[in-house]
């Protein structure tokens, strides 16, 4: 490489030092021109804008810029000055200009032309380079940040869970399982099960559907815990929601009861809403454009509204309201029946316009470590709901008292053997407790505008797809 060093192009707009060398390195977006004057839109991924490069063709032979088309990588030596041109303050006129990757016009997928997010989907492993997935993936980091600084400015830690994990904490059966055994060859007890002493780990393991229990441990001695990682769920839900591997943020604090635990997904929520908009400007204004000119309307509105809250059970009086009053479900709806997603967004959309935290649901449909209310029916759990989404947050007060959360399990079906541990926490120096998972690509859908899961993770993974 004979060009050393670089400044990013985010750097090169923000100045005006006309006449100041500079070098920068980056990927033709576009080349335009004629004999006397070439233009090429380099991008380096740093910002959402190209940065324009002049060049002289007086300076440059044409064999030596023939490479120089839509997605070849260059290195660019030359000199910052003011653009006469529209759309820029600033550009380079180029002296030298290097050449490190070219791109086959013939065969590069990603030629100027528009293409839908479902092709990009199809190449997930170019599409960064588009001026979409650079933008979605710059507010992908910046939310990451936003996280960790929320929490820990708050007195949080991050407090790390295993992946790999012997217990099924929300007893959905959705894992995915672990294993070293010769599935060719696989040794069957008497009664024809798995003989898994010989596996790995000496017995079955899987991948988590959430970090939860072992951060319910943290909050037991740390106090304030959050863990930010991926998470797997083998549910076979092709929807624009669902991934089958996604990144959920579980805070689980000791001392919160449910007012508390809702005020914090709520201070939080917000919190990373208003960082988007404070760093991540250029993105979202692009985004507003392309795909969703109500984008950033949208995340301002919910900034300065208190997010409804309400039971269940009164969630579930509007709904069939609404039904005998004329709209259209496609799920049943009545007291005992988990929501779908259309039933959350009519509850956002069309009746409170409003964030809406439901609380205390039937015990049926929740998992057994969630705190038992009085009336025997309902549990304290929290659902946090958004618009264009439904669910975004899940989340509980715990059970905190030995032997109710004993017997809950059991009725659920959820062996001893496997959370022995976890039922330990409450024999010894129980406390109450809260906390609640929030996924991180549900966030991003919100923030970002974008209509599908698979477009706010780099590489999706869903059933039938793990490519890349
Ligand atoms: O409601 P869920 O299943 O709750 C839990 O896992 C609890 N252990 C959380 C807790 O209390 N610590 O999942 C929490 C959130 C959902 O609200 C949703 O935002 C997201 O995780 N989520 C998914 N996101 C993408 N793809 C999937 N398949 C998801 N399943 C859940
Ligand atoms: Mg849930």
């Amino acid at each position: 490489m004979g060009i050393k060093g670089r400044i990013k192009v985010a750097e090169a707009l923000k100045k005006n030092s006309f006449g100041e060398k500079v070098i920068l390195k980056g990927w033709v977006r576009t080349r335009r021109g004629n004999k006397n004057v070439g233009f090429v839109a380099l991008n380096d991924g740093s910002c959402a804008s190209n940065i324009q490069i002049v060049l002289d063709m007086a300076k440059f032979n044409d064999e030596e810029l023939k490479p120089v088309t839509t997605g070849a990588c260059i290195g660019v030596e030359g000199t910052l000055a003011q653009s006469m041109g529209s759309g820029q303050s600033v550009e380079i006129q180029a002296d030298k200009i290097e050449i490190y990757g070219t791109a086959d016009p013939n065969t590069y997928p990603l030629q100027k032309k528009g293409h839908t997010l479902e092709f990009l989907r199809s190449i997930a492993y170019l599409r960064p380079r588009t001026n979409t997935f650079g933008s979605v993936f710059r507010i992908r980091h910046n939310m990451a940040i936003a996280i960790h600084k929320f929490f820990h400015e708050k007195g949080f830690y991050y407090f790390h869970t295993p992946l790999i994990t012997a217990s099924d904490c929300e007893g959905a059966g959705q894992m995915f399982q672990v294993t070293t055994l010769n599935l060719y060859d696989l040794k069957k007890n008497e009664n024809g099960s798995i003989d898994y002493s010989h596996d790995f780990f000496g017995k079955q393991t899987s991948l988590t559907v959430s970090g939860q229990l072992e951060g319910e441990l943290g909050a037991l001695a740390l106090g304030e815990i959050y863990t930010f990682g991926p998470t797997f769920r083998a549910e076979n839900s092709n929807t624009p929601r669902h991934l089958s591997e996604f990144w959920m943020i579980e805070p689980e604090m000791a001392f919160y009861d449910i007012e508390d635990n809702m005020d914090l997904a709520e201070e939080f929520i917000k919190y990373c809403v208003q960082w988007a908009l404070d760093n991540c400007r250029e993105d979202l204004e692009f985004l507003c454009k392309m795909y969703d000119n109500e984008l950033i309307g949208r995340l301002e509105s919910v900034l300065d509204k208190k997010f409804i809250r309400l039971t269940y059970t009164d969630g579930m009086k509007i709904l069939e309201e609404a039904k005998a009053a004329g709209h259209k479900f496609e799920f049943p709806v009545g007291w005992g029946m988990d929501l779908q997603s259309e039933h959350e967004r009519y509850l956002v959309e069309e009746h409170f316009k409003c964030p809406v935290i439901l609380t205390d649901y039937p015990k049926e449909i929740k998992s057994f470590y969630m705190k038992q209310n009085d009336d025997g029916k309902t549990v304290r759990a929290m659902d946090v709901l958004f618009p264009k989404i439904g669910e975004i947050i899940g989340g509980s007060e715990r059970e905190a008292d030995y032997e109710k959360l004993k017997q809950r399990a059991a009725e659920m079906h959820v062996p001893e053997k496997d959370i022995w541990w976890y039922l330990d926490t409450r024999r010894w120096g129980s406390a109450p407790h809260s906390g609640f998972g929030l996924g991180f690509e549900r966030l991003l859908l919100f923030v970002t505008g974008m209509a599908n899961i698979r477009d706010v993770i780099p590489f999706p993974r869903t059933p039938n797809n793990a490519e890349f």
